[in-house]
């Protein structure tokens, strides 16, 4: 049912100077920002050779980032995300096994435009865990 790290999500500050870091520093490919209403963020992706990493940047009064943010003030890794290739299923899991899908339970349309839901950090060892389906 796991498929592949899609990326490793970092909560910033500040999305541009995070992007130049990358960017400039390291000569690495990172894509236009995006802004995702729905989950309180603005995103850019950073290509890597085997995965990405998300940077994300706090969108709105009430983003989740904003929170985390205030305990991590340098930024820190928020989630990370693996690839599913059937949500319901992964939903279905995680229900059977007592594992806490975040928000409505339902999928909501992530950064790549597909279905995605996130498991309570509580449940997944500790740390916020997102599943794509791809
Ligand atoms: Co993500």
């Amino acid at each position: 049912m796991l498929g592949k790290l899609n990326h490793i999500a970092i909560a910033v500050a500040d999305l541009q100077s995070a992007s130049d870091l990358y960017r400039l520093a390291f000569d690495a490919t990172v894509s236009a920002p995006q802004a995702l209403p729905d989950h309180g963020v603005t995103t850019v992706f950073v290509e890597l050779q085997n995965t990405k990493l998300e940077l994300l940047e706090p969108l709105g009064n009430d983003s989740p980032i904003a929170k985390f943010l205030e305990k991590n003030p340098a930024g820190g890794i928020h989630h990370y995300c693996i690839e599913v290739d059937d949500i319901q299923a992964a939903i279905k899991t995680a229900g059977a096994n007592n594992l806490r899908i975040l928000g409505n339970g339902k999928p909501k349309i992530g950064a790549h435009g597909k279905p995605v839901v996130f498991v309570h950090p509580k449940d997944m060892l500790g740390c916020l865990v997102e599943f794509e389906e791809t």
